[in-house]
């Protein structure tokens, strides 16, 4: 593969259109999207880990939608807990790399060499993740697939417990499909790191031979993270160097609202 590949993956955007107090949310993914054009070195690709819509509406979806289209690179995302999938792949069909053999955003792409797999971790009980027997096969045969190139696998719920969380420290709802999710990775020879969303919070545990990290919410008014006033209202995006030798990751913080509205 070429070296250095660069992924910008931002994540939880919870577009809201029908809720004026969300309105800041656009703002926060259209800032994050030109920042990311704007960026010295182009990425290759943006992913976006999950929860793009807060109420998983039409709308909801069609804003989204409108402020990724300006990207000036590949986008490809996955569902999280606040997205739904039928208006999901609604919405984000027309860009070609959604299944058309089963329901779950759960499929393979491949980006100069590099196989880049999103894992649907959706649970239509609870707000946790989940990783059905289904999936399981799915993401068996994706991995399969992408033996003997270098694998990058993202998800919205990341599918081990982290550090420095308030209970639940791991995220799904079955920690046996957690588990099954987590050996699948772990067992595969080119992974070279695991990236996902979910907890608004950046966190990195390792997962086998590479590290899992998750990324902050882009929807600055729905950060977990502990910062201090001057970092509020700030999307947090993370840029990583993908080579066949591993992966290193970058956070990007972009300027408070106050100062890009100045
Ligand atoms: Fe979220």
């Amino acid at each position: 593969m070429a070296d250095g590949l660069l992924i910008a993956q931002i994540s939880d955007t919870h577009i809201q259109a029908a809720n004026p107090e969300s309105k800041a949310r656009l703002g926060d993914l259209a800032r994050t999207v030109r920042s990311i054009n704007a960026l010295p070195r182009k990425p290759d690709l943006v992913i976006h880990s999950g929860d793009v819509a807060h109420d998983a509406t039409a709308a909801d979806y069609a804003a989204a939608r409108a402020e990724l289209a300006r990207l000036t690179m590949p986008v490809y995302a996955t569902v999280g807990n606040r997205d739904r999938r039928d208006p999901f792949f609604e919405a984000f069909r027309p860009d070609g790399y959604l299944p058309a053999e089963h329901h779950f955003a759960q499929y393979a792409v491949e980006v100069a060499g590099l196989a880049i797999i999103a894992i649907d971790t959706f649970d239509d009980q609870s707000a946790l993740g989940g990783f059905c027997s289904r999936r399981e096969a799915i993401l068996k045969r994706l991995l399969a697939d992408a033996t003997g190139r270098p694998t990058l696998v993202f998800a919205h719920h990341p599918p081990l417990e982290l550090p420095d969380m308030k209970p639940p420290l791991l995220q799904y709802r079955d920690v046996a499909e957690a588990r099954s999710l987590a050996d699948c990775l772990a067992g595969h020879a080119g992974l070279v790191g695991v990236i996902a969303g979910h907890v608004h919070r950046a966190r990195s545990v390792r997962l086998g031979a590479v590290s899992l990290s998750t990324v902050p919410s882009i929807a600055a008014d729905l950060s977990r993270e502990k910062v201090a006033e001057t970092y509020l209202r700030r999307p947090i995006y993370h840029l990583h160097t993908v080579s066949s030798g591993g992966m290193t990751t970058q956070t990007l913080m972009l300027d408070s609202a106050e100062a890009a509205a100045a």
